[in-house]
């Protein structure tokens, strides 16, 4: 039902510099597979295979990384090296990538907007690539789309935070409706200390139904000279509804360097190691049973 999911990708990654200089922050590789790519994944598990990323100046790699590189496949062709782009082949295979440039660097509404002609007049999930959000049994998109069909509005993914953590969020108060469920009443973004509506944080996870673009198009700047998404979804939770989820499963901050040292952990702990775990068993029992 929710085909499209939209990639954000314009910004310059500065709390990575100098890492992210020349390379964007969505390609830095969580153990051996690039940020964007764990976004990707989650879409596709949760149903949708159109993939809408809104670029920059100097983000050619992300588009080449989901295109042929037929030097590289000449090159290995045959080889045990094959085997490491399994993954990503059947990612081309099953699902149609787009791109359109943000020229200017107007806030994450205002990416939004732009990704706005790749999308159309339908619902779509929209992935905040630093954010990457792990769950073993159900994706947080996976979870978030069930509710969709369920509500059929607007959604945004939300985390208790530690008070001296708030202020780097947009920040959600509401009505709890149902189990980690909430009606959207008031959303600030980055509120100042002390003036926060509650501890429950905005994560890089939304399903936004498509009037969302007509409210952001009336939405003018606001912290930081920036449009801001909270603040057109502040308008639409006042006109109609908006929820918000608290979700199951792990959200690692790969924006920061702590963030992204944590994840680069557990994946490599928790995924990493175990399907290196699973291939070497499976090649043992096809081995015996040969
Ligand atoms: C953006 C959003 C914010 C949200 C955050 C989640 O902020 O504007 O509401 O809480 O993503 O990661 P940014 O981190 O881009 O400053």
């Amino acid at each position: 039902m929710i085909k499209k999911c939209l990639f954000p990708a314009a910004g310059y990654g500065t709390r990575f510099l100098p890492a992210t200089k020349s390379m964007p922050k969505e390609m830095m590789p969580v153990v051996n597979k690039p940020l964007i790519e764990y976004g990707v994944d989650e879409a596709i598990q949760a149903g949708m295979d159109g993939m809408c990323i809104v670029t920059g100046r100097g983000k050619h790699s992300i588009m080449d990384h989901f295109d042929i590189n037929y030097e590289l496949e000449h090159q290995i062709q045959g080889s045990n090296k094959e085997a490491l782009l399994g993954d990503i082949r059947e990612i081309m295979k099953s699902t149609n990538f787009t791109f359109i440039r943000q020229r200017e660097m107007k806030g994450l509404g205002h990416a939004i907007l732009t990704g706005k002609e790749l999308v159309g007049d339908e619902p779509f999930a929209v992935v905040l690539a630093d954010d990457l959000c792990v769950n073993p049994d159900e994706g947080v998109l996976s979870q978030m789309v069930k509710l969709f069909k369920q509500f059929r509005c607007t959604i945004v993914a939300v985390q208790e935070v530690p008070k001296e953590d708030i202020h780097k969020y947009g920040v959600i108060s509401g009505e709890m409706i149902k189990d980690d469920l909430y009606r959207v009443d008031d959303m600030v973004e980055k509120p100042k200390p002390g003036t926060e509506p509650s501890n429950l944080a905005i994560i890089g996870r939304y399903i936004l139904t498509p009037d969302i673009f007509d409210l952001i198009e009336q939405t003018e700047p606001g912290l930081g000279g920036e449009i801001q998404i909270t603040d057109a979804l502040l308008k639409q939770a006042k006109a109609g509804c908006v929820l918000a989820y608290k979700f199951k499963g792990k959200r690692f901050d790969c924006g920061s360097v702590e963030g992204y040292i944590e994840a680069t952990n557990y994946c490599y702990e928790h995924m990493y190691k175990a399907n290196t775990k699973k291939v070497e068993l499976d090649k043992h029992s096809t081995r015996k049973s040969s």
